[in-house]
């Protein structure tokens, strides 16, 4: 069975492996080294496995200033976010172009990778704030992180020494190499990938479920690497979706992996790197709901849909499934959107996040229409959890 293409056509691979990567490693300790800090260490490895196929490194100059104006590398292929490596003025300036350097973590000193320098280039982060982000707002949290980084970028291929190792859920971190053997030995021909940094509540179930009535299996990938304090931490949110799968999905028809990566925040052109990324995990199509990747009110309910009409279905290879805004309809007597449901909307059930949040840190279980019970209750746990941890 043909799986879907990879971005850029290659599933990168530049994870070192046995005599090469002993061999890389004595190397790595004659070097010039640069700290790296968890955010970077998950570019790196997602970098490495293909994830972000067809990047081989972190970006030079000109795929940097093309992606930021254009939302496309230098050589024309759609990729809508920047990935870099920023370093301090210091360091730039003992670095020169051509020079090979170690990766190293700056708090556990594990040397992650070779990087090749090919480019060393300063930015404007207020053009990339607003181009990525649409503003220049420090209270945005992917502009916050923006900006507390040095404005000077190293960019070149990397090869991957060592890989992060993550302490939870290690059964759940799967490869696009992986996924793809996965997919394939399930004989799955078509596969919706599914982005979440929530617990799944009965409106991104819906709109998993109407995906799963038209392709053949759903892989729930949520991302478990940075997000905000705020949000709910990775650890309960995957113990709740093993609750929610084990009750209310077909096992043979749904696969659960995360993806490791960091949150941006950056709504519209987030989507479009989201979706480009499931491609590479192997998916052919890709759920964009209501103010995808969003956070605030930075942007519109539906930009992160409409971005995808800036390119041809060719060259984003995989089919992005738009939904509403959904929500259960007490007229109706089930879910529903503005597609499907004609009444008002005093009739439909909507909670704010804040509203559920506060519900659950009072033990209280949001109604079933919006929470499926054994969630909530994995929910009100963590939640406890966090408040003990904190006092
Ligand atoms: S996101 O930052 O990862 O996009 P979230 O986990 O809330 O946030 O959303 C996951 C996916 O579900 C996104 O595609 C989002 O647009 C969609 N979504 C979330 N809530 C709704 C809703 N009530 N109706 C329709 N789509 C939704």
């Amino acid at each position: 069975m043909t799986s879907i293409l990879p971005h850029g056509g290659t599933l990168i691979q530049r994870v070192a492996e046995g005599a090469q990567r002993e061999q890389l490693l004595q190397q790595a300790s004659g070097l010039k080294s640069i700290a790296i800090n968890t955010w970077t260490i998950s570019d790196l490895d997602l970098i490495g496995v293909g994830a972000f196929s067809p990047l081989t490194g972190f970006m030079n100059e000109a795929d940097y200033t093309s992606v930021v104006h254009k939302m496309r590398l230098a050589d024309g292929t759609v990729w809508s976010i920047p990935i870099t490596l920023a370093v301090t003025d210091e360091v730039a300036s003992s670095l020169s172009i051509g020079d090979q350097v170690s990766l190293v973590g700056e708090g556990d000193g594990v040397v992650y990778a070779l990087l090749d320098i090919e480019s060393i280039y300063s930015v404007e982060q207020a053009t990339e704030a607003q181009n990525v982000f649409k503003t220049v707002d420090p209270a945005h949290p992917g502009v916050s992180k923006l900006l507390a980084r040095p404005a000077t970028y190293v960019g070149g291929p990397i090869t991957v020494l060592n890989r992060p190792q993550p302490e939870k859920f290690g059964e759940f971190y799967f490869d696009p190499a992986e996924t793809r053997r996965i997919f394939a030995e399930k004989g799955w021909r078509t596969v919706v990938g599914f982005q979440t940094r929530n617990p799944v509540h009965r409106a991104h179930e819906y709109i998993q479920k109407s995906a799963m009535e038209i392709v053949d299996a759903l892989f729930l990938n949520p991302l478990v690497g940075e997000t905000k304090s705020d949000d709910v931490p990775a650890n309960v949110r995957m113990k709740s979706y093993l609750a929610l799968l084990e009750n209310y999905y077909p096992a043979n028809r749904t696969f659960l992996g995360v993806f490791p990566a960091a949150m941006r925040y950056a709504g519209p052109r987030e989507a479009i790197f989201h979706a480009m990324v499931r491609k590479n995990y192997g998916c052919t199509h890709f759920i964009v709901g209501r103010d995808h990747a969003g956070v605030g009110d930075y942007y519109g309910t539906y930009e992160a849909q409409e971005i995808f009409s800036n390119f041809t279905a060719e060259e984003l290879g995989i089919t992005p499934l738009f939904f509403e805004h959904s929500f259960f309809c007490i007229k109706c007597g089930n879910m529903a959107s503005s597609k499907t449901c004609p009444h008002p909307a005093d009739q439909h059930l909507t909670l704010s996040g804040t509203k559920v949040r506060g519900l659950l840190r009072a033990g209280e279980c949001p109604p079933p229409e919006f929470t499926r019970p054994e969630v909530a209750r994995i929910l009100i746990e963590g939640m406890a959890q966090e408040v003990t941890a904190e006092s």
